[in-house]
């Protein structure tokens, strides 16, 4: 049986949920001869690790405990008692994880969403280790930290930064691999601006959308958030720098939908609901409009075409892949020298399950580098 380790950063609703898949696929795992051995697991406070990490794990039963005990709201500390580990502090968790990286080869998965955590994941693969990551921010750094990050890419995996569990970035690797030249890529990357740029299309008013995209659980708690398009913008980015371009986040173009006047700084959420929101209703409508006329329909994209990365609104033809699209699913279109109609990716976009499963497929895909 190969075994691979895995230390786990942020135990929200993704990372829990891989805990979950991981156990529940147990047996698919052992037929493969592969076992998962989860040796620690942290959260913004607290550290968690086994005794002794070359020969013990976290068995299911603890597994499922620190779920429990995350999803009821609690910090990990709370399962310090079971006395099946050993907690340290957030702030003495790095020199933990490069201690235990000298030793043992293990896959650093960040479930996190934090900024922070690029460091100590530069320094654990540069000692031996691989990374998964489902955390955006640490590839959206300054092109200095990237290419530090990068020195080992064959030991990193991030498919479920773009896309969540959708094959976007293996299969522009393998485009890639294969020296076919990709002219443009453009994507509908947002699940919540994808469903309200498609129901503003028959007339609805944009700010009636907004809130209902919200009511339906597609927005972030606040939707000023999906609107800035800055996640969108972190995806285009990600893509962009896979295509070999040394792009910076402030050097990409990004349309916000919400006015910087109409900002969480400037207006509480409830005003910008009742009364902020509205306002924008007429510029969308006349773009709408505009639109229809020359048979296309408007889509909130990230486009890569030039050696640049735009984000925001753009025309599309109604018949095409974007043009088609309806709800929260995410689609990309990818062309090139091969893909003249182009590879259209499309399907869900978020959520824990299959942002969770694409984290996993991505820690399997990594067996070879563990003896
Ligand atoms: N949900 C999706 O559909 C989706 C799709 C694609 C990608 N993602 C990405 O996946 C990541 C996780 O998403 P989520 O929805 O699970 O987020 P979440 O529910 O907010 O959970 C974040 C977790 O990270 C922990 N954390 C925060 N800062 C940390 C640090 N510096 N070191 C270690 N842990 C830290 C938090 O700790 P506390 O519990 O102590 O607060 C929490 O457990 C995010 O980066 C998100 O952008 C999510
Ligand atoms: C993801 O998990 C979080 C935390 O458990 C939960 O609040 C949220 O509703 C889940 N999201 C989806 C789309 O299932």
């Amino acid at each position: 049986m190969k075994n691979i380790p895995i230390i786990l950063m942020g135990c929200g609703g993704v990372g829990r949920q891989l805990l979950q898949h991981i156990v529940s696929c147990r047996s698919l795992h052992a037929n493969k001869g592969i076992h998962l051995r989860v040796v620690g697991v942290c959260d913004s406070k607290t550290f968690l690790v086994t005794q002794d990490v070359l020969s013990t794990e976290f068995d299911d039963a603890f597994l499922m405990d620190i779920c429990r005990t995350k999803s009821d709201g609690l910090s990990l500390e709370k399962c310090i008692s079971s006395g099946k580990c050993e907690a340290s502090s957030y702030s003495e968790s790095r020199r933990k994880l490069t201690d235990i990286a000298a030793r043992l080869g293990f896959v650093l998965v960040d479930c996190s969403a934090s900024s922070e955590t690029i460091e100590v994941i530069t320094q654990t693969v540069n000692l031996g280790c691989c990374a998964v990551l489902a955390n955006k921010k640490p590839l959206t750094c300054s092109m200095e930290e990237f290419d530090k990050l990068f020195l080992q890419p064959r030991r990193i995996r991030h498919e479920s930064t773009v896309g969540a569990g959708l094959p976007i970035i293996t299969s522009l690797n393998r485009i890639i691999s294969s020296g076919d030249e990709i002219s443009l890529i453009i994507g509908s990357l947002s699940g919540t601006l994808g469903y309200v740029m498609s129901e503003v299309e028959n007339g609805k008013p944009f700010s009636e959308v907004v809130k209902a995209a919200k009511d339906l659980g597609y927005t972030e708690p606040d939707p000023r958030d999906d609107l800035s398009g800055m996640d969108v913008a972190r995806k285009g980015l990600i893509l962009a720098r896979l295509l070999g371009q040394r792009l910076e986040m402030k050097t990409t173009t990004v349309e916000s939908l919400c006015p910087d006047k109409m900002g969480p700084d400037m207006m509480t959420l409830e005003d910008f609901l009742a009364n902020g929101l509205p306002l924008l209703d007429n510029d969308i409508e006349k773009r709408v409009k505009k639109a229809s006329s020359n048979g296309k329909v408007l889509r909130y994209v990230c486009i890569l075409e030039n050696s640049q990365c735009k984000v925001g609104i753009h025309e599309v033809p109604k018949d095409s892949a974007l043009g088609r699209l309806k709800g929260s699913d995410n689609v990309v279109e990818i062309y090139s020298r091969c893909y003249v109609n182009p590879l259209v990716i499309q399907g869900a976009g978020a959520g824990n399950d299959t942002t969770a499963a694409g984290v996993l497929a991505d820690i399997i895909d990594l067996q070879d580098q563990f003896p």
